[in-house]
């Protein structure tokens, strides 16, 4: 197995003072369905942010294909090798959309990677055709509805066919019949060898991709990892990070209790 991605003893805080990760130790392999569950403010976010360069660490190490990443090393080919072949679906798209339009927006990385123009919107045109958006493609990104924002930012990450893909929350903003597309989008792609690394606190989508999971607690560290069963079969652990509560409600006059995920799908 090649390990891509690498992090080791990270420690993170905004300003020096408000703790978003602490100690985190995380390898990751080419061709990975990799998946980081927590509660909010666990830091999430913020290990995609990681790794994706954004931010840097304040102590600790992070490397890709075996190469430290540091805001000089970004500079050189190292930093290239990374914004090439790594793309990021943030969790808030209004912040990932910046160009003119819907179709410059999905322009922007394969014209970035020197791709030929013409060749470069047709890669475009067939991305919007896909996700069923050729209808907005002359529209300005200001002047879309939060879900098709989403389709956007989707679809300008397609256009980058990226070896390595980040998504934080892939099921926000989107209706569920996006969902159900999106999920079977990504099993696609890691079927086509594409490393995946998205960050969830929805179990269901644990037990239907069978990612392997790191779990980030309240304390920003990483408490467990581990395969989608291990996790998902011991209930105890995640009562104890809460990911899974006791649930009560009534079924006619009776009483039922049971255990459940946090999410708006949960079965009973
Ligand atoms: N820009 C920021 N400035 C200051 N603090 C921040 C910022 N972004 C996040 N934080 C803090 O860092 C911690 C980790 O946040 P992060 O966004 O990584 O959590 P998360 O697990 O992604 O949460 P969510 O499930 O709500 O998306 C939280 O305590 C949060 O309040
Ligand atoms: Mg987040």
């Amino acid at each position: 197995m090649e390990e891509i991605i690498s992090l080791k003893d990270i420690d993170y805080s905004y300003y020096g003072k408000i703790p978003a990760l602490r100690n985190i130790n995380l390898s990751i392999n080419k061709g990975e369905m990799f998946s980081i569950i927590g509660l909010n403010g666990s830091g999430k976010s913020t290990l995609l942010n990681i790794i994706n360069a954004l931010i840097y660490p304040d102590s600790g190490e992070v490397l890709y294909h075996g190469n430290t990443i540091t805001e000089k090393s970004m500079r050189d080919e190292v930093g290239m090798l990374l914004r090439r072949n790594m793309g990021y679906i943030f969790q808030n798209a209004d912040i990932q959309l910046f160009c003119p339009t819907v179709f410059d927006e999905l322009l922007f990385a394969p014209l970035q990677l020197n791709i030929p123009v013409d060749v470069a919107q047709e890669r475009a045109e067939k991305t919007l055709s896909y996700l069923g958006i050729s209808y907005l493609r002359e529209r300005s990104v200001n002047m879309l509805s939060g879900g098709e924002k989403k389709k956007v930012a989707i679809g300008s990450v397609l256009t980058m066919n990226p070896d390595v893909l980040l998504v934080d929350e892939p099921l926000s903003s989107l209706d569920p019949k996006t969902q159900t597309f999106f999920i079977e989008l990504l099993v696609e792609l890691n079927h086509a060898g594409k490393t995946i690394i998205f960050t969830t606190h929805n179990l269901d989508l644990i037990e239907h991709l069978q990612p392997r999971v790191a779990v980030i607690s309240d304390e920003h560290t990483i408490t467990k990892i581990g395969s989608a069963s291990e996790i998902l079969e011991n209930q105890e652990f995640l009562i104890s990070v809460n990911l899974v509560h006791e649930h009560i409600h009534k079924h006619g006059k009776e009483e039922h209790r049971h255990f459940h995920s946090h999410y708006i799908f949960h079965k009973h």
